[in-house]
């Protein structure tokens, strides 16, 4: 396991199209080991979700942590070729920030629930329905898989930045 280097705005990778996984292409040690450290790296940085182009791979991958929804049985917590199937038409205004994007924060309006159709590392299709924060969560990291980041989302006079203090909890 391994703590893998976060790439930071304006890094190019950030803004490319991901590529699909395909499970006959590249070995399947190589996802497993991915998603792995990646779930590692989320971990140590706070993240509540990071997706493959973050660290460097433009591969349709995200997590989602999963002691952050412990009240929600996620399938899953690797998602892999995700699709979002449905989207609400209330849409609700949040706080974000991005591991690539250090420091700074903003709000962006989201639908408020969606479905996302995703495959697991066993190459389990599945389906999840979230509201709220996880609604927020996979249409944040559905957007980094188009090379979107949330600060092309965000209300632009929201936009500050926020250094963590040593005394911060
Ligand atoms: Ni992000």
């Amino acid at each position: 396991m391994s703590i893998l280097k976060t790439l930071q705005e304006p890094n190019p990778i950030l803004r490319e199209t991901a590529e699909p996984v395909k499970p006959e292409n590249g070995s399947f040690l190589h996802l497993k080991n991915l998603c792995t450290d990646m779930r590692q790296t989320m971990k140590v940085l706070n993240g509540i979700g990071i997706a493959a182009s973050q660290v460097g791979e433009s591969k349709r991958i995200f997590l989602v942590d999963k002691q952050s929804f412990l009240d929600i049985d996620l399938p899953s917590d690797i998602f892999i070729n995700p699709k979002l199937i449905k989207k609400s038409f209330k849409r609700v205004v949040g706080e974000e920030g991005c591991l690539s994007v250090r420091g700074i924060f903003g709000t962006v309006k989201r639908a408020l629930a969606v479905t996302v159709e995703a495959y697991d590392l066993n190459n389990k299709k599945f389906r999840l329905s979230g509201k709220g924060l996880l609604a927020r969560v996979l249409q944040h990291e559905t957007d980094h898989l188009e090379g979107k980041l949330f600060i092309d989302r965000a209300d632009p006079d929201s936009l500050h930045v926020y250094i963590k203090e040593e005394n911060d909890e």
